[in-house]
């Protein structure tokens, strides 16, 4: 009998890639059935995950009395979402609480560092990273056989991100990429369609893998490597833009806000000190072949065609 998996924001771009994942597996696909949640089960997306046998349950992750249904005889359990800080919290605890009430055995939170704890107190405004820390030690207090924490870094499909800085096409032909970070600034890349393979040491062994961090990228990129790759795919000179470039790029407030370099990846790293030694940690654990940024873009141009 195979075992059933819930997957919360299953109709998202984390859960959508697991649950593809799974689907496609050898032998994940014999071990789990999955259930995917949703607000709207009338949606497209929801409708899509039917049609590839996937069982489509509506709750809502602010209502709390709608996810016993949603999680009743799971064994796994993961969860994803978009919130502001405050929400995401509440979230994160009703789910988890849901979870140990239904005896879900193996819980999976999409989690991030505490810039606040990792930066001792010098930044503290980074919310939707410390919202996803103060939810992981929640669940850590909570007495789940396994509980697994993915920590994906940046996604590099934020190239199509509506809240992000879109890069700009100059008069003179080149282009201006949407951050104005210094060259040697280091980012954390992921192909977010990669996901179930950093996962699946969890789904395999939850129980070697219970309280551990699965740090989620293919590697770091500097930003100088980043526009040069695409310079190279494109065929268009990318070039970071400099501060006073970024009224260029949009005149959208929070889309510049976006865009200047922030003191968290240009003074402390996206994972904090530890994040280069956890990455090569979770490299360790797995077994297949990570998405590259280069063949990230080479599988979804063309670029820049106006
Ligand atoms: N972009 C990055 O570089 C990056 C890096 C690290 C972490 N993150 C984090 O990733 C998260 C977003 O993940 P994503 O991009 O995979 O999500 P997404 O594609 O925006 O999808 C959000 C999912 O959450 C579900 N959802 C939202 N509110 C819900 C609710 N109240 N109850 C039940 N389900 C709900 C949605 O389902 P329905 O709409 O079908 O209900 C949808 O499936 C954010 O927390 C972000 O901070 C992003």
């Amino acid at each position: 009998m195979s075992k059933l998996f819930v997957v919360f924001g299953a109709t998202g771009q984390q859960g959508g890639a697991l649950v593809n994942y799974i689907l496609n597996h050898p032998d994940f696909s014999k071990q789990f059935r999955l259930r995917g949640v949703t607000r709207n089960a009338s949606s497209n997306a929801a409708k899509e995950l039917n049609e590839k046998g996937v069982e489509v349950v509506e709750a809502d992750m602010d209502q709390p009395e709608t996810l016993p249904a949603a999680v009743a005889g799971a064994y796994g359990y993961l969860v994803w979402k978009k919130a502001s800080a405050a929400v995401e919290i509440a979230q994160g605890k009703a789910v988890a609480d849901a979870a140990i009430a239904a005896g879900v055995s193996l819980f999976i939170w999409s989690s991030l560092p505490s810039v606040t704890k990792m930066t001792g107190g010098k930044v503290t405004t980074v919310h939707h990273f410390d919202s996803k820390a103060e939810v992981e030690d929640y669940i850590r207090g909570l007495p789940f056989h396994s509980s697994v924490f993915f920590m994906p870094g940046w996604f590099m499909q934020n190239v199509w991100n509506p809240l992000a800085p879109k890069p700009k096409i100059l008069k003179d032909g080149r282009v201006l990429s949407g951050f104005a970070w210094s060259p040697e600034t280091k980012l954390p890349l992921i192909d977010i369609n990669d996901t179930g393979k950093y996962l699946a040491p969890a789904l395999r062994d939850p129980v070697k893998y219970n309280g551990c961090r699965l740090t989620a990228a293919t590697a770091f990129y500097t930003a100088k490597e980043q526009v040069d790759t695409w310079s190279a795919v494109s065929g268009k000179e990318v070039i970071i833009p400099k501060e006073e470039d970024i009224p260029l790029l949009t005149s959208d407030p929070i889309q510049q806000k976006l865009a200047r370099p922030g003191t968290l990846l240009e003074e402390w790293g996206y994972y904090g000190p530890t994040g280069e030694k956890d990455l090569y940690w979770t490299h360790n654990q797995l077994d297949e072949k990570l998405t590259t940024w280069k063949e990230f873009l080479e599988s979804n141009g063309p670029w820049f065609v106006e």
